[in-house]
């Protein structure tokens, strides 16, 4: 990826070097890359530092896998930065997040743009404050022609919730008469998700060793292959995603069939 910042300690740009993606199926690639960012908190804790110093770091981490997904051909990465169940954390923390996601978008934006990453966002925004949204919508309006790969972060989301909504506004079409109920099916559903102009994910990523979903992409990760690595996210870089992809690569991947 090339970088517009020289000076910045660590561009956007170093450590290409490390991405080698030859594997027994170099041909299947994953299209669309998932990850659940987890670890940060613990990651700080184990260095007697500030939970926000990890989320600096996760930030870090973030752009180094942005970076590498698009130079090796991932079509679409989505990160779960923030959760519905997130506002509950404590408010330095919540205002720290939202800060560095303003100092992300500032910093990156022209970046994102020059390599071709289009900015895209799901998640409710109704609790998100006017200027993160500002900035949501600045980051998407200045990259909506690239088209090398999609950027979708997660934010205030959670998938029970992005269903209700959907199933609301499902409902109100429905008694307006917009839509018919018999032909209501999973392709027009996925149609009223935020997701709606994405395919589903291929692998899903989950660092720090927790074996869950927690209420990401419910509807989405049905048919999508899962992977767990005890790496705490700050930890997480581009040698363990190419050896996580060759694995993939190497997955039965069968949709239910035999
Ligand atoms: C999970 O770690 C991480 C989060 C809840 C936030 C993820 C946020 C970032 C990577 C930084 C934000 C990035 C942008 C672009 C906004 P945790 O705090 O749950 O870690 P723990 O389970 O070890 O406590």
């Amino acid at each position: 990826m090339r970088s517009i910042r020289k000076k910045r300690k660590k561009s956007l740009n170093s450590n290409d070097s490390a991405v080698n993606i030859s594997g027994p199926d170099s041909g299947r690639f994953p299209a669309h890359v998932a990850i659940i960012m987890d670890g940060n908190g613990r990651w700080a804790k184990s260095r007697s530092l500030e939970r926000l110093e990890g989320h600096r770091r996760g930030v870090e981490a973030l752009e180094t896998i942005i970076r590498t997904s698009v130079n090796i051909g991932i079509s679409y990465l989505t990160v779960f930065a923030f959760s519905t169940e997130n506002w509950n954390r404590p408010e330095y923390e919540v205002t720290g997040i939202m800060m560095l996601l303003k100092e992300f978008l500032r910093s990156r934006q022209e970046e994102l743009r020059d390599n071709g990453i289009r900015f895209n966002v799901v998640g409710n925004p109704g609790m998100l404050s006017e200027d993160v949204l500002d900035a949501l919508d600045e980051a998407k309006l200045l990259t909506k022609d690239c088209r090398k790969m999609v950027l979708t972060i997660a934010l205030s989301y959670g998938g029970r919730d992005e269903i209700t909504r959907a199933v609301k506004q499902l409902a109100l079409d429905a008694v307006a008469g917009r839509i018919d109920v018999d032909g209501i099916d999973e392709q027009i559903i996925s149609g009223y998700l935020d997701t709606r102009d994405l395919p589903d994910p291929d692998m899903l990523i989950r660092t720090s060793g927790e074996v869950r979903i927690s209420n990401f992409l419910l509807w989405q990760l049905a048919y999508t292959e899962i992977f767990i690595t005890d790496t705490l996210w700050p930890d997480f870089g581009p040698d363990e995603l190419v050896s996580l992809i060759k694995e993939y690569q190497s997955r039965d991947r069968r949709f239910g069939k035999v």
